[in-house]
């Protein structure tokens, strides 16, 4: 029989980047593959959990059992976490963008001979693993965070656990020589309360399925007390 440890839970998984418009046809994007997320998402589900996969653009498809929710933007992909809610379970491993554009223009911005080219006022994005850790009726019991860190790794993703106010981070290390971003392998070190745990160095469907079955741990354990 298949092992569904999370049979009744429901998790929230965000992916992807964010595309932040600055007018009709142009936008502010970054370079995240969406793979980590949906690996999770799937792997969730592989574990009996409900799904949400709130996904900016990316080309993968949902993986099976998984609900998708397609977004564009950062506040749409708030807004799409929001309706989501309430859910056991957050794992934030979208690429949020940090800023939008202040004022989105609503007709493509002309080059005209000899003007001086535009200048874009930013703002900040929500952050949306800041607000489903805040702690009230609607938090996630367990709420996971990623870092993306290129230097004392783990100092600095155990400050961001802190500061976002999240159970666990997924720390990885984004140095270009450990060819991680954008590539098919992970080596990520688990942040909790009880200190930072290195995992070996192993394919990216591989981190979500120890991924996964460490939050059916933490659930199992929860039930058991
Ligand atoms: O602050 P930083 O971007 O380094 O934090 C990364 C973590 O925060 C990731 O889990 C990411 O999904 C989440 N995040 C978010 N909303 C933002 C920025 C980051 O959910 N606006």
């Amino acid at each position: 029989p298949r092992a569904t440890p999370l049979a009744g839970r429901h998790a929230l998984v965000t992916a992807g980047p964010t595309h932040e418009p600055i007018d009709p046809v142009r936008y502010l994007a970054n370079r995240s593959s969406g793979r980590q997320g949906y690996e999770i998402a799937g792997a969730l589900a592989a574990l009996g959990a409900r799904v949400t996969l709130v996904s900016g653009p990316v080309d993968l498809p949902a993986p099976p059992g998984v609900a998708l929710r397609r977004v564009e933007t950062a506040s749409q992909m708030l807004a799409a976490c929001r309706d989501a809610l309430p859910a056991d379970i957050a794992v934030c491993a979208a690429a949020v963008a940090d800023w939008r554009v202040a004022q989105e223009a609503t007709r493509k911005i002309k080059k005209a001979q000899g003007a001086p080219p535009p200048v874009l006022a930013l703002v900040p994005n929500p952050d949306i693993l800041a607000e489903l850790s805040t702690p009230g009726p609607d938090r996630p019991a367990l709420v996971v965070g990623f870092a993306a860190e290129t230097d004392s790794v783990a100092q600095h993703a155990a400050a961001k656990r802190a500061r976002k106010g999240c159970d666990w981070i997924v720390a990885n290390d984004v140095r270009p020589e450990t060819g991680i971003m954008g590539g098919m392998e992970n080596e990520v070190i688990l942040i909790t309360a009880d200190g930072a745990e290195q995992w070996p160095r192993m394919d990216k469907r591989a981190v979500a399925t120890h991924l996964a079955g460490r939050i059916a741990a933490f659930f199992t354990a929860q039930r058991s007390i």
